[in-house]
């Protein structure tokens, strides 16, 4: 199973360097940019939270998924939902940013899911079918599933919910793209949930925020999902 760390802009220096000091587990992490020097040559993989559509050029305050590579960035997580909100980023520019993340040999993990009251499968179908325009190798892309009225809300769909969204995003991916995909569920994981969230079937891992920047919180889900 797949275990990714999306530290969002949650930790000070001195919590990352507590976090750094404690915890050194095959997941991924995923701090705020600036860290990322920190987080390299551990046992744990990096990834960065966003990049931009461009390459290199006058683009103040951005990330291109080229600099990322180059520093031993390997994962790149693009349209969470707390970008998306607001349209601080569109659906057209998360298509520009899957390009140039697998363009530049980034795994990428592209955030579906719908807001509460939504149409779930026309959401997520709108979302992967804008998001993966001219995308044509999928072998890099992992989908992390998050319902967005599950982010930092202690709530969590029931497996069996969690399965059938992902079976759709599957069936989707097989039907426009004739591949399979890997897909990740995210949205209040914690080490209490996780032994009943890892028996979803079709699930290959997990997208942590809140629960990801405790060191403590982290072992014990890491040790849960190697049972
Ligand atoms: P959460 O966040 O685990 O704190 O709910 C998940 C995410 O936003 O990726």
């Amino acid at each position: 199973m797949l275990v990714i760390g999306n530290l969002k802009m949650y930790m000070t220096y001195e919590q990352v360097k507590t976090l750094i000091a404690n915890f050194d587990e095959e997941i991924v992490l995923c701090p705020s940019a600036i860290f990322i020097p920190y987080f390299l040559n551990h046992r744990y993989e990096v990834g960065i939270q966003d990049i931009s559509m461009y390459d290199l050029g006058s683009h103040t305050g951005e990330i291109s998924a080229c600099q990322a590579r180059q520093l031993g960035v390997t994962y790149a997580i693009v349209g969470h939902s707390e970008r998306r909100k607001y349209n601080q980023e569109t659906n057209e520019e998360i298509n520009k940013k899957i390009i140039k993340g697998l363009e530049n040999n980034l795994k990428v993990i592209l955030c579906v899911g719908e807001n509460q009251g939504e149409d779930k499968e026309n959401v997520i179908e709108n979302q992967l079918l804008n998001a993966l325009k001219d995308v044509n190798n999928l072998e890099n892309l992992i989908i992390a599933y998050e319902p967005v009225w599950c982010i930092g809300t202690g709530i969590t769909p029931t497996n069996e919910q969690i399965e059938a969204t992902i079976n759709f995003i599957q069936t989707i991916i097989k039907k426009k793209f004739n591949s399979n995909v890997k897909v990740l569920y995210g949205g209040s994981v914690d080490k209490d949930n996780i032994n009943t969230l890892k028996k979803i079937n079709n699930l290959s891992g997990f997208l942590i925020g809140k629960a990801s920047t405790d060191y403590r919180q982290l072992k014990e889900i890491v040790a849960s999902l190697r049972d």
